[in-house]
């Protein structure tokens, strides 16, 4: 691609969240039949809407596709997933979740999984969230 065509993406922002669990072990989603890069496994989250601060958008997609219940001083960010798509550029703070409510489970027909750290490489992930594993190995 060249650097013309990608300063022409529109710049999408999604917030992300790794949650953890007492054992260490992260939640990884699988995207749905019918939605872009359907049947990869990702850390949930969703678009942040006009208005909502990041860390407002992971309580509200939280509740919305997981039923896990969270508070704004239980998240903290991580760093920051980048990365050009075809049709847009996608910026993704990915949070760290430990404190949390409720058992998760995929509320709108998604597969979940909980896995280890080390295991995660063996779930195909989109290209965004790949370059997030390292900080998470590192910080787990
Ligand atoms: O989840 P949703 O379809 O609203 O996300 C918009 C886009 O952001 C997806 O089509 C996908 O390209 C990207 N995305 C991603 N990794 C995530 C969540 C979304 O790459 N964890």
């Amino acid at each position: 691609m060249t650097e013309t065509n990608a300063k022409q993406r529109r710049i999408l922002l999604v917030a992300a969240c790794a949650l953890v669990d007492a054992d260490g072990r992260i939640l990884l989603a699988q995207r749905p039949e019918g939605k872009q890069l359907a049947g990869l496994w990702e850390f949930p989250g969703g678009k942040v809407e006009p208005g909502e601060t990041p860390e407002e958008t992971l309580i509200r997609e939280l509740d919305e596709e997981l039923g896990i219940a969270t508070k704004i001083p239980c998240l903290a960010p991580l760093t920051f997933a980048s990365h050009t798509y075809d049709d847009f550029h996608l910026l993704m703070p990915l949070y760290v979740c430990r404190r949390f409510e409720g058992t998760a489970r995929g509320r709108e027909g998604q597969a979940i999984k909980w896995v280890r750290p080390k295991a995660l490489r063996d779930y195909p992930m989109p290209p965004a969230d790949e370059p997030l594993i390292p900080f998470l190995m590192d910080l787990l």
